[in-house]
């Protein structure tokens, strides 16, 4: 099995303003945080600057939460790839299940940003998947998944997946307070492993790093991400306070 780097997200989606950024991470950078695991904040656009010159150096990645696929073009109110390499970010989330369902956002169009994004920059895509709640009553959570990955991994060989995030974040479980069992997150980490490893190979699958998205919260982070397949968490309303994100990071790190 490959050493994977444990790896905790935070999601701000449309939360703070600048001075909000910046009063995070001067508190964030004051708090020690536990060595050996990776720790990124996925904020705002207009955010992203604030955030990769107040983490410079320390080795706190920055994420955007969504990118359009082509470089430039008539697409008002949309950011390209290389924008976002101008700025400096390290990561993207691309698919989450809110862009899914409000702004339009299709396995197609998922599979051309994680194509832009390989192809073009040295960002690393963390790719949202995850079934709703009808579908996990149903039964079908695997199948959804499983659609989900090959539709949104077409054309990309091994060594460029290796490279990926996924996360899987049930979509019932988010903002929800209703997370996941840590078995029920294993089981469907475990599968997407298996996924990946059918798609590929087994050394690929190994190295993907597999995050569990979903209230994902410094009680239940431990459990949760001391599953096997289960290598970080995307964190979303726990990650907007720094010293509760904090405590949630040094729970993981356990
Ligand atoms: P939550 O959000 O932690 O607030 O449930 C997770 C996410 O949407 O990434």
């Amino acid at each position: 099995m490959a050493d994977r780097v444990k790896f905790i997200a935070g999601n701000w989606k449309m939360f703070k303003d600048i001075e909000g950024a910046k009063e995070f991470a001067d508190a964030f950078l004051k708090l020690n945080r536990p060595a050996g695991i990776k720790v990124a904040v996925c904020a705002p656009f207009l955010q992203l600057t604030t955030l990769v010159d107040a983490f410079a150096g320390t080795g706190i990645g920055v994420g955007a939460q969504n990118v359009h696929f082509e470089d430039s073009g008539a697409f008002t109110g949309e950011i390209a790839v290389p924008m976002l390499k101008e700025v400096g970010v390290d990561y993207c989330i691309i698919g989450h299940s809110e862009r899914r369902e409000y702004f339009g956002e299709t396995d197609e169009t998922v599979n051309k940003k994680l194509k832009k994004l390989f192809n073009t920059s040295d960002i690393i895509p963390i790719l949202c998947v995850g079934e709703k709640l009808d579908e996990r009553e149903a039964g079908v959570q695997q199948d959804i998944v499983s659609a989900q990955l090959e539709k949104d991994l077409a054309g990309l060989d091994a060594d460029t997946v290796k490279e990926l995030v996924i996360a899987y974040e049930p979509i019932w479980a988010i903002g929800t307070g209703k997370t996941a069992t840590p078995d029920q997150a294993q089981e469907m980490c475990a599968f997407i492993r298996g996924k990946l490893a059918s798609m590929y190979d087994q050394a690929t699958a190994d190295a993907v790093i597999i995050q569990y998205g979903g209230s994902v919260k410094p009680g239940n982070a431990k459990d949760i991400i001391g599953k096997p397949d289960i290598d970080g968490a995307l964190v979303g309303g726990a990650s907007l306070d720094p010293e509760g994100f904090t405590s949630l990071i040094a729970a993981a790190a356990e």
